[in-house]
């Protein structure tokens, strides 16, 4: 693809193709959709029969990458930096935790938009990490072997290692919060408070990517989960969110028997999948302690390029087209006001 071929399709991805609110509606009166609106009801499981489910998760994810492990579920996501700035105009050497980094479709760019920044990047499967290692160190990213830190973690169901934050920096970090929130909220982005670093950890980091990542994550797991992201932020940190949103072609794709909660639909392979809406997205951050800086779908209409077809999506077409409306989510710990 040439460079203008490239930036042209970059700008499309980025385009507000539509409104939500009419493919709301659409879906909402579709005869065809209504079992995605029904409500759900579980059946009661016992805990013990709740903890081997959360293991199942990340082994189905393990599964999923060992069965696609020739790298092409790799795509590398260009719009990542126009959508979130922040990754190139940050301070240097800022930190990047980037959660379920499969085979590294967020990683690159962020290392490649930033000669300075710093990558942690974790995710449930071996597989995929090393997969992730061998695809980023193929590339000719500026000293990436000194940027780039993979390693194995189910963020969902143990949280994150202490070499990432102590409990003392934790507590560090849980002091300056008070302090901002009785002082009305300003954030100390001078990064001072880490002069009293303990040394044993990294101290935290600057931004969270949470890419694609949550909506594999029982939702009934998520405040927990979101709970560890914000306890690894330094103070006045950026937690970066992007996922499906609520009526993507993804879930509507979805067969009834699929179904295993309200907007929450598990795949033959046992991965699973949550549809956001705002609200839902908005109780669950700000619910851990995050202050919402911007929330909105991001409604993008991809075309098949591959056939050169650009289809209005219909009920019963295939997969030739595909609607998203993905939320864009920028949080900080506090309030920057
Ligand atoms: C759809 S992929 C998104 C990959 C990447 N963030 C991107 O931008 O393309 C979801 C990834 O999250 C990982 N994952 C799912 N649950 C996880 C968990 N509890 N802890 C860590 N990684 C998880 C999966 O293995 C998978 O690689």
């Amino acid at each position: 693809m040439s460079e203008e071929t490239e930036a042209k399709a970059e700008a499309e991805y980025f385009c507000k193709d539509f409104e939500w609110e009419t493919l709301k509606q659409e879906i909402e009166n579709n005869p065809s959709c209504q079992y995605h609106l029904l409500p759900f009801t579980s059946p009661p499981s016992p805990s013990q029969q709740e903890a081997v489910q959360e293991s199942e998760d990340s082994k189905a994810w393990q599964r999923f990458h060992l069965c696609h492990s020739s790298g092409k579920f790799f795509k590398e996501r260009r719009y990542l930096l126009k959508e979130y700035p922040e990754l190139v105009s940050c301070k240097e050497f800022s930190k990047v935790l980037e959660i379920g980094c499969g085979n590294g479709s967020s990683v690159i760019p962020i290392l490649r938009g930033n000669k300075d920044i710093i990558v942690y990047a974790c995710d449930c499967s071996s597989e995929t990490l090393e997969r992730a290692k061998e695809i980023v160190h193929s590339t000719n990213i500026f000293i990436v072997q000194n940027r780039f830190h993979p390693f194995f973690c189910d963020f969902a169901f143990t949280g994150f290692p202490k070499w990432l934050v102590c409990d003392s920096c934790k507590e560090i970090f849980s002091l300056k919060q008070q302090q901002c929130s009785a002082e009305g909220g300003v954030a100390d982005k001078s990064g001072l408070y880490l002069s009293r670093e303990c040394g044993c950890c990294i101290g935290g980091v600057d931004f969270v990517t949470l890419i694609f990542t949550l909506s594999a994550v029982p939702l009934k797991r998520m405040p927990t989960a979101i709970m560890e992201c914000f306890s690894v932020l330094k103070p006045g940190g950026l937690l970066l969110f992007r996922d499906y949103g609520l009526y993507d072609m993804t879930m509507l794709r979805f067969e009834p028997e699929k179904r295993v909660g309200f907007r929450e639909y598990m795949r033959s392979d046992g991965t699973r999948s949550y549809f956001f809406c705002l609200d839902t997205v908005r109780d669950l951050f700000v619910g851990v302690g995050f202050v919402e800086l911007e929330l909105e779908y991001c409604c993008v209409k991809s075309e098949n390029r591959r056939k050169g077809k650009s289809m209005q999506r219909r009920d019963d077409d295939e997969e030739e087209e595909e609607e998203k409306a993905i939320l864009v989510v920028k949080e900080e710990a506090f309030d920057p006001n």
